[in-house]
């Protein structure tokens, strides 16, 4: 009879979504999820929140441990843990002065390495926290966190057995490489600005690994007993076991993406992500905004030095320079400062503290976007096809924007050696170069093209270790390695040990052949006198 009325498509139908119910419930396996992100400085969360959405959307549930409201807004349906220290955190970041920041590579590692331990810190002595710790009711099956340098929260892992889920805001390094166990790492690259080369000839390969020596020392000696002392005080547990839970990462997701200039050998687990942020729906720009961009008819320029870079850190005469460069411009630029409106009086510049960029970049009449060289800002110029010009300040900004200048969408400038003549050339040539616009437009096709847009992968991936248990099957053996091996000591041995060899037998035959040379020629030369004279 039921068939009679519905007729055996309407039965067909029925069937369809009963399947899909129940495959969809087999599939989507809620779980509960610590989200563990102490950014402080940044614009981070921009990259965290789409994806915690998305998480909460699937039906997990979500607990999350960040800083204050006014870096991430409330996120509905997530268990908020609020860390209010770590508002000071950056407060008392903006009393250092910029060249006290970034002077020399030991300096910097040390400022980072105290960062983040206050950051570790802070989190672990927090009131909230503690009580979510001690709350025997709690439990969850995965802990997603901000890497690298935040090892003592990896506790929360052991603390819960739940599977580490590790979100690399800054895209991959060679520390990140080691915690997803990739046997290939990026030796090309070191992380610390001032250690910066590209790799690319072979000389610039041996400086790189030099420096990526160092900063294993760095890591080795400076953050990692830190973070220990924290990791052993707050989970009880030893040494060991946090070298263990290094070593257990179910899955890390990079934000990068291959067609975005940095290609790398990745091992199952490591996941790229990169515009996963895009994901979010871009704020609108508001009429004033909107009829100031359409009236731009000589075209337009989005200067912005992102909402987290500390003007103090600016040299001092920065919005003058660049101010009296757009003064001589025909183009409209819309910039992102906390100057006052008032101090500014060129009717061709628009200000406001913040603006809606991504919709700005959006914009056809926007040709050109002056940028510190974030990647978050870089992924969005590709995105929208706009040129860079690049003011990079620091520690991956160099090398981001290095990046750029190679798939020729951008040039940089030298932040500290600006006049409004440079800017004003530099700015003439992004416009008036066609190679960029084009090169931008092929980058934009080419980051586009995607089996699944990035948020999709992330969620997906995320969701496969859940399915999973953890996934260990992703990981290759190198977890089975020892410590010696893990920082591949003996490797090292062996190939300091080979080339060092050859080098000697090659300088000590050179040194050889060269003294008989030199010999023979002053022999030669002694011989020759007489018969000259
Ligand atoms: C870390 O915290 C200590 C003690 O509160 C403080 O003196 C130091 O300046 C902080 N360092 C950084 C880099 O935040
Ligand atoms: C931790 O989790 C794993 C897999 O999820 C499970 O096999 C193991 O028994 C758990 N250990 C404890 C102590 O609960």
């Amino acid at each position: 009879m039921v068939v009679g009325r519905l007729g055996f498509d309407g039965l067909l139908v029925v069937i369809v979504i009963v399947i899909v119910v129940l495959l969809g419930q087999q599939t989507v396996q809620t779980a509960n999820i610590l989200a563990v992100f102490s950014y402080a400085l940044g614009s981070s969360y921009v990259l965290v929140t789409p994806y915690i959405q998305q998480l909460v959307s699937r039906g997990h549930r979500v607990t999350m441990i960040s800083a204050p409201v006014t870096y991430m807004p409330d996120i509905e349906g997530v268990q908020h843990i609020r860390v209010a220290k770590l508002k000071e955190l950056t407060e008392d970041l903006e009393i250092y002065e910029y060249e006290a920041a970034v002077p020399t590579k030991w300096y910097e590692a040390s400022f980072i390495a105290d960062y983040f331990y206050n950051c570790s810190k802070l989190i672990l002595e927090d009131a909230g926290v503690r009580s979510l710790l001690h709350n025997a009711s709690a439990q969850f099956s995965m802990v997603v966190l901000g890497v690298p340098h935040t090892d003592a929260l990896y506790g929360f892992g052991k603390h819960y057995n739940a599977s580490l889920v590790g979100l690399a805001a800054y895209g991959g390094a060679w520390n990140i490489d080691f915690l997803a166990g990739n046997s290939a790492p990026s030796v090309y690259e070191p992380m610390s600005a001032s250690g910066f080369t590209a790799g690319l000839s072979f000389f610039e390969k041996w400086i790189n690994l030099i420096f990526i020596s160092e900063e294993r020392l760095v890591e080795r000696f400076i953050y990692l007993p830190r973070q220990l002392k924290l990791y052993k005080r707050h989970f009880a547990a030893d040494s060991s076991s946090l070298l263990e839970m290094r070593r257990k990462f179910s899955l890390i997701l990079l934000n990068q993406h291959f067609s975005l200039g940095r290609v790398r050998s990745n091992v199952p687990n490591l996941v790229e992500v990169g515009g996963m942020h895009l994901a979010q729906l871009a704020e609108p720009l508001g009429a004033e905004l909107q009829s100031f961009l359409d009236g731009a008819t000589d075209g337009a320029i989005y200067f912005s030095m992102a909402s987290d870079m500390l003007e103090k850190w600016f040299p001092p005469d920065f919005h003058e320079t660049m101010l009296t460069a757009f003064g001589q411009l025909k183009q409209r630029v819309v910039w992102t400062t906390k100057r006052q409106e008032s101090e500014i009086t060129s009717n061709n510049v628009y200000i406001r503290r913040r603006q809606p960029q991504r919709e700005v970049l959006h914009h056809p009449n926007v040709k050109l976007f002056i940028t510190q060289g974030g990647l978050l800002s870089l992924i969005e110029a590709s995105y929208y096809a706009v040129p860079v010009l690049m003011l990079p300040v620091y520690f991956d900004q160099h090398i981001n924007a290095e990046r750029m200048e190679r798939l020729g969408i951008g040039r940089c400038l030298n932040f500290h050696e600006l006049t409004p003549k440079v800017v004003l050339e530099g700015i003439q040539e992004m416009l008036h170069n066609a190679s960029y616009a084009l090169n931008a437009r092929e980058l934009a096709l080419r980051f586009r093209d995607q089996p699944m847009k990035p948020m999709e992968t992330a969620v997906w991936w995320t969701e496969y270790v859940l399915r999973h248990k953890g996934a260990d099957h992703m990981r290759i053996n190198e977890q089975d390695m020892s410590l010696m091996q893990y920082y591949s000591v003996d490797l090292f041995s062996v190939l300091f040990g080979r080339i060092g060899l050859t080098a000697l037998i090659v300088g000590f035959l050179a040194y050889t052949v060269a003294t008989i040379a030199l010999q023979s020629a002053h022999y030669l030369f002694k011989l020759s006198i007489p018969v000259v004279s």
